[in-house]
């Protein structure tokens, strides 16, 4: 995952809103970490795994590569909205299915233009008019009552439309995501979301998941509301494990995927995407940060000597915020660690991982996030480690990306 800059790129979109990436771009996290990557990788495989593990599913990239070439393949998120997002990605869904959704979408689209419609209300989202028109939020507040109306909740026709709902939603926002962090465009730079196109526009992206949602996998993909830090509740062994954790960047996925998760009532308020924040690895947003300034460390938690120096470097600078950034990443290493000791009892002996990571600077610091891995994997008994630099990240030339690689004895 290379950061903020490249969460959910509108570059998925064209103007006439119809492009279709297949089912990777249904709603893509990270190019980073590509569908070309997790191919390369499952294809290296000698044979053919038996079963395929994503700890850290974020949009489900390794779960639908593996379903596109016939492995099994079971994946875990902390976040609701993914697991949602990923299991609708990664079903198959009949032509009825299909062509049931086709009729609800004109239907849809004739409800929102019905005047005794009672639209929902807008979602919480602080300082909402930065992010819609007004036209684009009255829209999405009628488009949003009128699938309530046409589909019954949990149903596949629902997810279906409710996924071109994600699209159109950030199809028409004024946020711009080919920034470090997500930011706004001025109204004058919006050529998208004239009131009559939007319903077009709608109805363009529910023809492009459609066609999509065609393609079927044979292959059993099974989607786990769960936390990486505690992979007891899995019943399964894997041979093969693709991922791509949070990076020790601080980015916060729940402040990404916000103007989803609040449209689609998996967040109802400020302090909510705090907590959720909270329990993920690798974010710090709201109140997660002020936790952060009173956290403990584990005892317990292997930590390198080299890293101690490095938390000690780093909570010494002369920034105010030193000691909360060792405090950061001092917690980001405990988790991880509480992931690879979990990781290892659902090892079949002999099996392979792969973790796509990148480095990351503090102050002028350096924290090398692969060396971190390859020394916690050596120290939980892992072998034949091997840390291979795969692209950088951005320009500055100490920032790369990794595959930490390794097998289970
Ligand atoms: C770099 S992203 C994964 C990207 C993914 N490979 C994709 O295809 O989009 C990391 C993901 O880990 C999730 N995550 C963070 N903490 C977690 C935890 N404790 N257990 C499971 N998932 C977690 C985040 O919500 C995020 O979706």
């Amino acid at each position: 995952m290379n950061s903020a800059d490249s969460l959910l790129q509108r570059a998925d979109y064209t103007q006439k809103y119809n492009h279709s990436a297949g089912r990777h771009g249904w709603l893509r996290l990270t190019p980073a970490y590509s569908v070309k990557i997790v191919d390369e990788l499952l294809s290296a495989f000698p044979g053919k795994p038996s079963h395929v593990f994503d700890p850290f599913c974020g949009t489900g990239t390794t779960a639908l590569c593996a379903a596109s070439l016939g492995f099994d393949a079971d994946t875990v998120e902390i976040n609701p909205f993914l697991v949602w997002l990923t299991e609708t990605k990664t079903a198959n869904y009949s032509q009825a299915v299909i062509q049931a959704a086709r009729e609800v979408c004109k239907e849809t689209i004739a409800i929102t233009r019905k005047p005794d419609l009672i639209p929902v209300a807008e979602p919480p989202i602080y300082n909402i008019d930065r992010w819609w028109s007004k036209p684009a939020r009255d829209f999405l507040c009628r488009l949003r009552a009128a699938i309530e109306q046409t589909t019954i909740a949990g149903s596949p026709e629902r997810s279906l439309l409710l996924i071109a709902f994600c699209r159109t939603l950030i199809t028409l926002s004024n946020a711009a995501f080919n920034h470090q962090s997500m930011s706004f465009r001025t109204n004058s730079q919006i050529d998208l979301g004239f009131p009559a196109d939007m319903p077009d526009m709608f109805r363009a992206h529910v023809s492009a998941i459609l066609s999509d949602a065609m393609k079927t996998y044979d292959a059993l993909t099974r989607v786990i509301h769960g936390d990486a830090r505690v992979l007891s509740q899995l019943d399964d062994k894997f041979d093969l494990v693709i991922t791509s954790p949070p990076y020790a960047n601080r980015m916060s996925y729940i402040r990404e995927l916000r103007p989803y998760m609040y449209w689609l009532g998996y967040l109802t308020n400020g302090r909510e995407a705090g907590e959720l924040d909270w329990q993920a690895i690798g974010g710090t947003w709201g109140i997660a940060t002020s936790r952060l300034a009173a956290w403990k460390p584990d005892k317990n938690t292997f930590i390198p000597k080299w890293l101690a120096r490095t938390l000690d470097a780093i909570a010494h600078t002369n920034n105010t915020n030193g000691r909360l950034l060792a405090n950061y990443i001092a917690k980001y290493a405990e988790d991880m660690w509480r992931h690879f000791t979990s990781l290892a009892n659902v090892m079949c002996p002999g099996g392979k991982i792969h973790y796509i990571v990148g480095n990351s600077v503090f102050y002028g610091t350096l924290l090398p996030t692969e060396r971190l891995y390859s020394d916690m994997l050596a120290e939980i008994g892992f072998e034949r480690i091997a840390a291979r630099p795969i692209r950088k990240r951005n320009s500055k030339k100490e920032l790369l990306e990794f595959d930490v690689s390794g097998s289970w004895k």
